[in-house]
């Protein structure tokens, strides 16, 4: 019986548990995928301590995997079993040896991408399309502030802003990712708890401040981050990693000199098959085209998805994490 892990109730990385679990048959306009890589994603803390409410106990968890087509439901068109597929589905349940998935969230891996790559890239990489190419689109010459830079979208992201021209100041929890963020797109980094995150991001930007800020830590950093933008920039609060980020009035953004407020999700970015599939070929070119590297900093066994866990909230994951089967 297929492996699946599930949790009765919200909590710490103990309320995972190991199952099994049998899918069934696909439906009508569903695909079989035998997973063969999965991707850890920072949501999927939220949803397992109920930051995200799932929609019903047990639950599964995971949202981005990679494997091959075993089995099709009725009316499937375009796939075939043995195809190489990846997807990002926002229904907790990824983290499973096999799933039944919505056809039409499925894309072909090209060759030249492994299934580690593919499961690391369709959340995390997706993310970083939609925030450097749609959010706020990265012009030659800015310079952008991205937070939790030796992270797994932090890196791809500050990559890909890079090869587009822009400048990159990442901020990082220390000298060792500090270190990594550099060889991976950041021109500048400041070290967190360390360096006065103002003061350095104006002293980098010759008083002026920064185009767009990239928050994905939340609560921690947000105030400060608006400090750090320049005239008409544009904060993108995109995460919670030390918490949500704290309501604040409309003056406030008048006060800092007319900024930009938006908190954006992925799904509403790729919600139609057209976005999905254009985002995803953008993509998959800049990794093919070396603009991004995919770094999976570790991997699992599915078994030890907990422990996965304990290091991503622990502040020890570098780059992507993937569970292997
Ligand atoms: N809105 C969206 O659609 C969307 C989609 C994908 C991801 N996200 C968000 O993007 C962020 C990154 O996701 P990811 O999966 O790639 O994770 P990640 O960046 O690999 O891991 C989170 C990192 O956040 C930093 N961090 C700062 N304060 C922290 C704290 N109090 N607790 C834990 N970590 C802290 C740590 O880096 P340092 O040690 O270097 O500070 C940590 O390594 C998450 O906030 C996630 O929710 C949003």
């Amino acid at each position: 019986m297929p492996t699946t892990i599930r949790f009765y109730e919200h909590g710490g990385p103990e309320v995972l548990r190991i199952e099994d679990v049998d899918p069934g048959k696909p439906r009508p306009g569903e695909a079989q995928v035998r997973h063969r890589a999965i991707g850890v994603n920072y949501i999927d803390v939220y949803d397992r301590t109920g930051l995200y409410p799932v929609a019903a106990l047990p639950s599964g968890l995971g949202r981005e995997a990679a494997g091959v087509v075993t089995a099709l439901g009725r009316g499937v068109r375009g796939f075939r079993v043995g195809d190489r597929v990846a997807y990002v589905w926002p229904i907790p349940g990824a983290y499973s040896e096999l799933r039944n998935v919505p056809a039409e969230r499925l894309v072909k891996v090209p060759k030249g991408i492994s299934d580690e790559q593919a499961a690391a890239l369709m959340l995390k990489g997706l993310t970083a399309h939609f925030l450097i190419r749609r959010t706020y689109r990265v012009q030659r010459g800015d310079t952008i502030l991205v937070h939790a830079a030796a992270g797994g979208v932090g890196m791809i992201l500050c990559q890909w802003a890079k090869s587009l021209g822009a400048k990159v100041i990442g901020v990082v929890g220390s000298e060792a990712k500090a270190e990594l963020a550099r060889r991976y797109g950041c021109r500048h980094v400041l070290i967190s708890g360390r360096d006065e995150l103002v003061a350095g991001v104006k002293a980098l930007t010759r008083g002026e401040g920064v185009a767009a800020v990239y928050d994905s830590v939340g609560k921690d950093t947000f105030m400060e981050s608006l400090d750090c933008l320049r005239r008409l920039g544009i904060m993108v609060t995109f995460g919670n990693a030390s918490g949500p980020a704290p309501p604040i009035a409309p003056l406030e953004l008048s006060r800092r000199g007319s900024l930009y407020l938006t908190r954006p999700t992925l799904f509403n970015y790729i919600s139609t098959r057209a976005e999905l599939e254009s985002a995803a070929r953008e993509l998959f070119a800049a990794v093919r085209a070396r603009k991004v590297r995919v770094v999976i900093g570790q991997t699992y066994p599915l078994a030890q998805a907990a422990d996965a866990h304990r290091d991503l909230e622990g502040r020890r994951t570098t780059g992507s994490t993937v569970l292997t089967l």
